[in-house]
């Protein structure tokens, strides 16, 4: 089997931060969100991956992704000049999947305990495709299932009125033959081939389209509140793990992960869950809970809850800065120097410099 992780789409929902990063590379607990799907497929044996890039911050995805020996792998890439919908680019992995089956994943989705148990009921060989469903709120944000004694008989993407509460999750997997269906796609009213149709396409062929509920938790990171919600519940699962310098061991609390290279002083407080990333030094500061610091920043003097700092920010608070639900993104320069205690709550876009 091969895997396919998509990294394109503009992130319109995740604006300002996606004006200057890529949304599927957003860190959630100290890793870009896509390293989870990348991952889950070498838990189930994938050793061959397909990145798809998008005209937005190709460079940064190949940059960290490179040729995946890092990850023990091979990964290439392939390019969707824009963004004409799920279906389309997986109509362009068709070269690299070369008649094998293959998982699509879209790396903004993060999946709590992988996708084991899917692998395994597709493996089995009974279906033509195979989707994870999960019962959300909203399900008009995403494309729906409709069953019929235990079997899919309609999908529908984004409908008004929803006719049930299961969402379809985005992790799919595929025989060749979706190829010849997504050949058959015509744009939809967002202008995209959508991968729902083609899978309502099998369906209505009489093809054999099976599922799995999953019961832990889903997230589709497309907005500041998904991102951070998906943070807490990553962290939440965290061991901890000391690897740096801490000057004061009461000083951190909990399930708290300081890598190498980083150090917390005597003055500061570490809440967990929290990952404080390698290289960053924490002077008088209270960090935590739900927090993860990126690498090789500099935080002083503040205090930081339910946040993302990215890698290479300097915050310097003067011990009178509170940030929370805040993202903020790589190599920004935040600064407090108006004398009055303040709560901040702030989503800030790479290499910002911000005098509060
Ligand atoms: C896409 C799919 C949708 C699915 C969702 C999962 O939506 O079209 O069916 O439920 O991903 O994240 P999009 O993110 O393109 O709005």
């Amino acid at each position: 089997m091969k895997g396919v992780i998509l990294h394109g789409g503009s992130g319109t929902r995740l604006r300002p931060i996606t004006h200057t990063e890529v949304k599927q590379l957003l860190p959630v607990a100290g890793k870009p969100v896509s390293e989870y799907a990348l991952e889950d497929m070498i838990e189930i044996g994938i050793r061959e991956i397909n990145i798809i890039v998008g005209s937005v911050g190709a460079d940064a995805v190949t940059g960290y992704y490179g040729d995946g020996s890092k990850w023990g792998v091979s990964i290439t890439y392939t390019h969707q000049p824009k963004p004409l919908g799920i279906a389309h680019a997986v109509g362009l992995t068709e070269d690299f999947v070369a008649g094998d089956t293959f998982v699509v994943y879209l790396g903004d989705n993060l999946l709590n305990g992988g996708i084991g148990k899917l692998s395994d009921a597709f493996g089995e060989g009974r279906f033509d495709a195979l989707v994870a469903l999960c019962r959300v709120n909203r399900p008009q944000s995403y494309g729906v299932a409709e069953l019929e004694e235990g079997r899919i008989v309609r999908l529908v993407e984004k409908p008004k009125q929803p006719k049930s509460n299961l969402a379809l999750v985005g992790v799919y997997f595929f025989r060749p033959d979706i190829f010849d269906v997504i050949r058959t796609l015509k744009p939809s009213a967002r202008g995209e081939l959508e991968i729902t149709e083609a899978i309502q396409k099998l369906i209505e062929e009489g093809r054999n389209v099976g599922y799995q509920e999953i019961k832990g938790w889903w997230k589709d990171t497309g907005t500041t509140e998904e991102i951070l919600d998906a943070n807490r519940l990553v962290l939440d699962e965290i061991e901890r793990q000391i690897d740096g310098k801490v000057a004061s061991e009461t000083g951190i609390i909990g399930r708290v992960r300081v890598m190498s290279g980083a150090s917390v002083d005597a003055q500061s407080v570490i809440k967990g869950p929290c990952h404080i990333g390698s290289g960053t030094e924490i002077t008088h500061s209270v960090i935590g809970p739900n927090t993860s610091i990126g690498n090789n920043c500099r935080i002083s003097g503040v205090e930081i809850e339910d946040s993302i700092i990215m890698d290479g920010c300097i915050i310097e608070g003067n011990r009178e800065m509170r940030l929370y639900e805040s993202i903020i993104g790589t190599s920004c320069k935040i600064s407090k120097n108006s004398g009055i205690k303040r709560a901040s709550k702030m989503i800030v876009g790479r290499d910002s410099d911000i005098a509060v």
